[in-house]
């Protein structure tokens, strides 16, 4: 059999005012620099990691679901996603192909492993997939990867928990592993790390408890699985919950995982931006070299 391959995973935040830095050019001014500097070695990564397909972890704010009703885990089938306007004042993106092949593959692997998922044949993706995007792949024009869109909801109570959401990403990982195609897969993760956008704690930051999220992601993602919802809204603020993104796609890497390449930077609006690339391997593959 031709057995897909997991490359690995890239984190990162998706603020808004990316998408306007990007549209004004604004790369190399000193607010921007220290986070656009994150990612050349990410574009050096996946030049050779040749990713085809990219399963993105992210949470919709309201493009595609609104509050009246809102999956708690939604998994795109749809032969194209696109984007609209949120309100943000950013430029509309490219459409995306999607890999409805792959997405029935997953939905119907996560509904066996009693993950009982929203399918949507169609579907918009906004700044949390389309940002991120943006930034691994910069430039406009076609993309050179096919998405399966995954939402998880982060934005209405009650939330998926931390091991939810890890458990979701591990089970996505066996989907993947058991996929009969030669294609390779990179795993995204969007959102975060620590911010809150509203209330009395907005503006809050947390940089020692994101700084202990990146490393625990890396080496012991389940001490993360032990925290709670509302532990994480505590440590994190209310948005930082954008994490569990993070934890999915962890969560997804079966093999044995490397970090390649970290990038943490305050503020960018309202967020602390963090940016990781996992690589992974399967057991018996030659060791990578970590960054
Ligand atoms: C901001 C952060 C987000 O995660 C988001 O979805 C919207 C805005 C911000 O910091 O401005
Ligand atoms: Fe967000």
């Amino acid at each position: 059999m031709n057995m897909a391959t997991i490359v690995g995973s890239i984190t990162c935040s998706h603020v808004p005012a990316i998408g306007r830095a990007i549209a004004k050019n604004l790369q190399r001014e000193p607010y921007w620099k220290p986070f656009f500097d994150g990612f050349p070695p990410v574009h050096a990564w996946l030049a050779q990691a040749k990713p085809d397909v990219a399963v993105v972890f992210y949470n919709d704010h309201g493009l595609n679901f609104f509050l009246d009703k809102l999956p708690t885990f939604a998994v795109g089938a749809a032969p194209e996603y696109r984007n609209a306007d949120e309100g943000w004042g950013i430029p509309t993106v490219e459409p995306f192909a999607g890999d409805p092949a792959l997405s029935w593959h997953i939905i119907e692997s996560l509904v066996a492993d009693e993950f009982d998922v929203t399918t949507c044949q169609e579907m918009l993706v906004d700044h949390a997939l389309t940002l991120p995007m943006a930034l691994l792949w910069p430039g406009g024009g076609e993309w050179p990867v096919r998405i399966v869109p995954i939402a998880m909801n982060h934005v209405q109570h009650p939330l998926p928990s931390p091991r939810r959401c890890y458990r979701l990403g591990q089970a996505v990982g066996r989907a993947l592993d058991a996929w009969d195609d030669r294609a390779r897969v990179v795993v995204l993760g969007t959102g975060g790390l620590s911010h809150q956008l509203d209330g009395e704690r907005a503006g809050f930051i947390n940089r020692p408890f994101d700084l202990m999220c990146m490393d625990a992601i890396v080496a012991d993602p389940e001490k993360l699985t032990r925290y709670s919802t509302l532990d994480i809204v505590r440590e994190a603020g209310a948005q930082g919950t954008e994490l569990m993104a993070w934890l999915a796609a962890r969560g997804a890497l079966t093999g044995r995982v490397t970090r390649i390449h970290s990038n943490y930077h305050v503020p960018i609006s309202n967020t602390a931006t963090g940016l990781m690339v996992l690589q992974n391997e399967p057991p018996g593959a030659p060791q990578a070299r970590a960054a």
